[in-house]
């Protein structure tokens, strides 16, 4: 088996490959060899700095015979037919989160996976986060009990970052649940063995500039016995990163004078000049994040055990024990999302299967769903496309 590079091509240059792009350019197990994108000034960006090739659509880039992975980065309504074209194209997947919008999409992906024999992965996701596989490691242990409760929340001003308009639809995937809610539900399913059964939940759309959920809280059950909470506002004032000892989502330090900076960008624009502003933070045309000194998070976290309660930090976990408290640290941070590359790697080199493939986003999608329709029939939901950990498929298919 070769220990050459992966060779990645890109599908889709806007703001997700801009956060992803260091954690390929810092990790000698992958090249970028080549993209596709609609804007020519995009393909034309891209080459200048990659020297690669560039395609104006997925499909040509599917076609490629010199890629061994594509990365999916468009956005969500159209991941299900990016995936496929690459999957059916004989390439390995890395696909973003959401896995798709419809359950009716994971399925298909899921199905086009299985039929090719190719490795579909979806990630960039904070269930990746060193902190939080830390946690599990710990779980796993049995040193602190059994997990008996998961509480997971953040408050974050998304709902007032520049937007694409089916961002703020939810039938198209818009609003936080699809985009946000899915990094919880990921991180507390890692958690609590993967297998939800039941979800109740209420979801907050407050804002009639803005008509799609910006805000819920859920209580997800857990085959085994553990339950989880999980609250979101992406309309906060409040800023929970506070409480994550000033380290913002992509670990690094927040500044103070970016307070507020979200809403004050957005007056007074229409709907079109948002959009166009959503484009000001994409590739050719925008700043890379500011580099990271932790790792990644996505908000408190803190998991109970019998004897022991774990809180997630940027840099690792601290256990309020019985008697004492202790902190353990994370591997220390080896460059960003690095621990997304190890799994694509292992996945295509190795022939490991991670925790999130399509079969697990498919899960947490159901999660998503269930929550939407829990909030509004008022009503717990039961869930029935549920998987494990480590590639363990639904026991109900
Ligand atoms: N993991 C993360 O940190 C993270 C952050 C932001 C977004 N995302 C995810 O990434 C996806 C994209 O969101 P975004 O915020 O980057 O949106 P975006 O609008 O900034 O980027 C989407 C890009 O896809 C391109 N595109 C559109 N149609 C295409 C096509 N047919 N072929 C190739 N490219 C095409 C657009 O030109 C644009 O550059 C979403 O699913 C979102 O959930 C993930």
């Amino acid at each position: 088996m070769t220990s050459d590079p992966v060779r990645l091509g890109i599908a889709g240059l806007g703001r997700a490959f801009m956060l992803t792009v260091p954690a390929f350019q810092a990790d000698s197990r992958i090249r970028i060899v080549a993209a596709a994108a609609p804007r020519a000034d995009s393909r034309a960006a891209f080459e200048a700095q990659f020297g690669g090739r560039s395609y104006a659509s997925v499909d040509e880039l599917a076609a490629d015979v010199n890629l061994d992975v594509i990365y999916v980065a468009t956005p969500h309504q159209m991941h299900a037919d990016h995936v496929i074209a690459g999957l059916r194209g004989g390439k390995h997947v890395i696909v973003d989160k959401p896995l798709s919008v419809s359950m009716e999409d994971a399925d298909r992906m899921v199905a086009a996976a299985a039929e090719t024999g190719c490795h579909l992965i979806v990630g960039p996701s904070h269930s990746f986060d060193a902190p939080v596989a830390l946690a599990r490691s710990m779980i796993d242990s049995g040193e602190y009990g059994r997990l008996r409760m998961v509480q997971a929340f953040n408050y974050t001003d998304f709902l007032y970052r520049p937007r694409r308009p089916e961002e703020l639809r939810t039938e198209e995937g818009g609003g936080v649940l699809f985009s946000q809610g899915i990094h919880q539900i990921d991180m507390v399913r890692l958690l609590c063995g993967g297998r939800a059964d039941r979800v109740v939940a209420m979801t907050g759309n407050w804002d009639p500039h803005r008509p799609t959920e910006g805000a819920y809280s859920a209580l997800l059950s857990f085959i085994g016995g553990a339950f989880a909470t999980i609250t979101y506002s992406g309309y906060a004032h409040f800023d929970s990163d506070i409480w994550m000892d000033g380290i913002g989502e992509l670990g690094a330090p927040k500044k103070a004078t970016d307070y507020g900076k979200a809403r004050s960008a957005l007056q007074g624009l229409d709907a079109h000049s948002e959009a166009k502003l959503k484009t000001t933070r994409t590739f050719g045309q925008g700043a890379l994040p500011t580099a990271a000194t932790q790792h990644e998070h996505f908000g408190p976290v803190i998991a109970l055990c019998d004897r022991a309660d774990l809180r997630l930090t940027p840099s690792g976990v601290e256990v309020f024990g019985d008697q004492e408290r202790k902190f353990f640290a994370a591997p220390a941070e080896r460059g960003p999302r690095r621990e997304v590359i190890d799994a694509v790697y292992d996945a295509v080199r190795h022939g490991n299967v991670p925790t999130q493939t399509g079969a697990w986003g498919r899960a947490s999608l159901e999660v998503c769903h269930a929550i939407l329709k829990s909030a509004e029939s008022g009503n717990p939901v039961a869930l029935s496309r549920q998987c494990g950990l480590y590639g363990e498929e639904t026991k109900h298919e």
